[in-house]
């Protein structure tokens, strides 16, 4: 699937094997998510546009470029709030649109609970954000509501995913590029991505 990229970056994989460990906790769970997040944008960001920009240095101008996009953050609630913050520091004017979705456990279907986006899209690109990409539900319900919206171009940005994952993704939403930092091995018969990391929204918050 040329949609998929999977972090190949030393410190990646380093990164994600702390990630992993049970017994780091929630506060070194945050910096390790906060430190793949920057990772991951700057691999899914390599095809920005640029426009040129023109400034002044101290001696002489300087004919140079900026982003020529507007981007919006779009972190699915909860987990994805923790890759909302490094990538604002390195993108600072990004909007960002919160969408709020759960897995009933019973189902393990997406139940959306929180979408305030506006009414016209005032963006050019969506990152949508998520750790964790297990069956894809989340994620499909997330693109197909930005789409409804009227977003046209998007990128899912995760930490770990599944393969049932990504094919879902995949075959629901095929111009949609995800960018992962690991695809695993399979989902449990409880929809958790295995090895995996356990439960991220519990993980980043400390409520496992
Ligand atoms: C997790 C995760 C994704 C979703 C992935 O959220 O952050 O949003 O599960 O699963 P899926 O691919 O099967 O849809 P969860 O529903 O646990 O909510 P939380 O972040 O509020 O804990
Ligand atoms: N959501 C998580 O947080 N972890 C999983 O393994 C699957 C869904």
């Amino acid at each position: 699937m040329k949609q998929v990229c999977i972090s190949q970056h030393p410190l990646v994989h380093h990164k994600l094997t702390l990630l992993r460990r049970a017994t780091t906790e929630p506060k070194k769970f945050r910096e390790l998510v906060r430190e793949l997040s920057q990772f991951l944008l700057y691999e899914a960001t390599l095809d920005l546009p640029l426009q040129e920009h023109s400034v002044e240095t101290p001696l002489a101008p300087y004919h140079g470029h900026q982003i020529a996009e507007r981007i919006g953050l779009v972190p699915i609630l909860r987990a994805g709030l923790g890759m909302v913050d490094p990538i604002l520091d390195l993108i600072p004017t990004a909007h960002v649109w919160h969408l709020g979705l759960y897995r009933d456990h019973a189902t393990l279907k997406p139940v959306t609970y929180y979408n305030k986006l506006p009414p016209q899209v005032d963006v050019d690109l969506c990152l949508v954000l998520d750790p964790m990409l297990a069956t894809g539900g989340s994620a499909v319900a997330a693109v197909t509501v930005l789409k409804e919206w009227g977003a046209s171009r998007i990128k899912f940005l995760g930490l770990i995913a599944a393969p049932e994952g990504v094919r879902a993704l995949h075959e629901t939403h095929p111009d949609v590029p995800i960018h992962l930092a690991a695809l695993d091995d399979h989902l449990n018969d409880r929809g958790y991505i295995i090895p995996g990391l356990g439960d991220a929204g519990d993980r980043l918050f400390g409520t496992g």
